[in-house]
């Protein structure tokens, strides 16, 4: 299969970090252009990411013939704008999350995938991480039994003014930053889409975004699930699945790289029982050789603009939640 043609908008962390990587290590991509606002610093981060073109304007890369997808990693206010105008150009996109803050821009994305044929897909790596592929077969097989309960917790230390997350005006907090995680997992894991949700959350006075939530969600099972998120506290990530006889620790449940916690750790009672142990893997390039078999071959992609669609309504409950201080019915 050709390799597809891929260009970046935005000289983001996020980009540098995992992304350029991840795509100069996939089998299906091939990583040909990065644009930014600043002609200068779309030079300098291609020089040091050893990408062949640097636009100044992303326009300029819209306008590329050869470019076939586009990744974007703009702050969360822009990602509706900048994938409609990617797709107008006749471009795939992969948006990172949460590729959406309203229902109604989702829903407009889908009429505009369907009428067009491009493929749009929101950027959740550990969708695509080996280690929850297991824990996903654990629990439909039930062989550890059926999953009624899970707690989630995603924390991070950020006080930085000037980063987007403490802007509220571009979909800043740690609900849409990091919160999602957790929920985006759970609702894998259990299969099915909160019928209920709760929520409560502390706003930052300086910046007015959310910095502490807790919230829970109910299945129409009856299952449970339960998170925490927050931009004021040392790292922290992990999840625990509990099934009537069995608990399942995950830690650093949303990434593939830490060589020590890549494992699913069950319990029978206060008894270690099987560990499942995971090879160190890059999850985001994972990620973006999947989203070019879902361009191509017609694959499902797990972060589809359905997936964005339940996971926008559910963010949005807990919000309406937190505000009225009442169980919200979806
Ligand atoms: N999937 C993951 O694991 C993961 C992890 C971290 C972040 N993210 C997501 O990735 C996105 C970017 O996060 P990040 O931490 O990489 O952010 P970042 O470093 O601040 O990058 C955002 C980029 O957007 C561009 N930009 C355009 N208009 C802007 C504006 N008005 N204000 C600020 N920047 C603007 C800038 O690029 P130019 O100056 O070059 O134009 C900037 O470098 C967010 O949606 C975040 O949720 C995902």
């Amino acid at each position: 299969m050709e390799k597809v043609k891929w260009g970046i908008l935005g000289a983001a962390k996020i980009a540098q970090f995992r992304i350029v990587p991840a795509l100069h290590r996939s089998t299906y991509c091939e990583l040909v252009a990065v644009a930014s606002r600043n002609q200068q610093k779309a030079d300098e981060f291609a020089k040091n990411n050893n990408i062949p073109v640097a636009y100044g304007s992303y326009e300029q890369l819209l306008d590329d013939p050869l470019i076939q997808a586009v990744y974007i990693p703009l702050p969360n206010h822009l990602h509706v704008e900048w994938i409609e105008k990617a797709v107008k150009k006749g471009k795939h996109v992969l948006c990172e999350k949460p590729l959406a803050l309203s229902v109604s821009d989702v829903e407009r994305l889908i009429a505009l995938r369907d009428s067009t044929g491009l493929l749009i897909g929101e950027a959740y790596a550990m969708l695509h991480q080996p280690r929850l592929h297991q824990l996903k077969r654990l629990f439909t097989t039930g062989e550890l039994g059926k999953l009624d309960s899970a707690h989630g917790c995603f924390y991070l230390y950020n006080r930085d003014k000037n980063n987007v997350r403490n802007k509220y005006e571009k979909g800043g907090g740690s609900l849409w930053d990091i919160g999602v995680y957790p929920i985006a997992t759970g609702r894998w894991m259990f299969g099915e889409e909160p019928v209920e949700v709760s929520c409560t959350m502390e706003i930052d006075e300086q910046f007015n975004v959310d910095y502490h939530v807790t919230g829970w969600l109910r299945f129409p099972s009856g299952s449970h699930m339960s998170f925490v998120c927050g931009m004021r506290y040392p790292d922290h990530t992990h999840m625990s699945f509990y099934t009537e006889n069995h608990r399942l620790e995950v830690p650093s449940t949303y990434f593939s790289d830490n060589e020590t916690q890549n494992v699913i750790q069950t319990y029978k009672g206060l008894t270690p029982a099987k560990t499942y142990e995971f090879e160190v893997v890059d999850q985001y390039s994972f990620e973006c050789d999947n989203f070019v078999l879902a361009m191509q071959k017609k694959q499902p992609f797990q972060g589809s603009l359905e997936h964005t669609l339940a996971q926008t309504k559910v963010l949005l409950a807990l919000f309406e939640s937190a505000k009225l201080k009442k169980v919200v019915e979806l």
